[in-house]
């Protein structure tokens, strides 16, 4: 687990003092990609979701098989992301990435979700909490998952192949069984697939 204070939007590193000209420039393309996919956010144009998918493409670094990226899904910590083949992001989706967040195959994600993989540490009775450090802790989702809408995934969380997750579930431990259905807050099996 790793523990050091939260990156801004891209989840950028401090530059390294030996950062070559090359490593800049590219530096700036992604910014500015990055700028073009915010300022996309609101279309909802089929040209504005294969733009999506081709600017979130580039920032990857990763061939996007058949993504559809709907508007308002903010996306921080990029470079912590990956995603597989045939996933679709629903309006008003929130991916925090910095701590490392990775969505399989054939994904659907619906409206509203929240994925968060980072949290702060409460433990010292003195600093305030939002100074405290930050942990980092990755999410997995697995293959053929469907996330039903305004569903809030905690940081360190995976989820098995095959699952649903009911609209409106906060997940706060990983489900590892296949196949399964869960929903509530706290999310729980309510039944088997088949
Ligand atoms: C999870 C879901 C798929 C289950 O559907 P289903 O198989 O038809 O399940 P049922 O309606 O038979 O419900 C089974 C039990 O789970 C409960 N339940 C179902 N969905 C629930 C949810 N989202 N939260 C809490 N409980 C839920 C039901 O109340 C029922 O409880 P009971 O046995 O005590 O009566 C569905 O309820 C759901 O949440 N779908 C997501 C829809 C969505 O977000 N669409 C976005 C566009 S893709």
């Amino acid at each position: 687990m790793k523990s050091h204070r939260l990156s801004f939007g891209g989840g950028e590193e401090p530059p390294s003092p030996n950062c070559s000209y090359v490593l800049s420039m590219q530096r700036l393309c992604q910014k500015i990609l990055y700028f073009v996919y915010f300022n996309l956010m609101s279309l909802p144009y089929e040209f504005c979701v294969c733009l999506r998918r081709y600017i979130l493409a580039k920032l990857l670094n990763q061939e996007l098989e058949d993504l559809i990226v709907r508007p308002w899904v903010y996306i921080y910590g990029y470079r912590k992301l990956s995603i597989g083949k045939n996933v679709s992001i629903n309006h008003n989706c929130f991916l925090s990435c910095d701590g490392g967040l990775e969505i399989g195959d054939n994904v659907s994600i619906a409206h509203g979700t929240s994925i968060l993989t980072t949290q702060h540490s409460y433990d010292d009775p003195v600093i305030p909490i939002k100074e405290q450090t930050v942990k980092f802790l990755p999410v997995k989702i697995g293959d053929n998952v469907w996330i039903g809408a305004k569903v809030t995934i905690l940081a360190g969380i995976s989820i098995a192949d095959g699952t649903i997750v009911g609209a409106g579930a906060v997940v706060t431990k990983s489900i590892t069984e296949p196949d399964t259905i869960v929903a509530g807050v706290p999310a729980r099996l309510i039944k088997k697939r088949f």
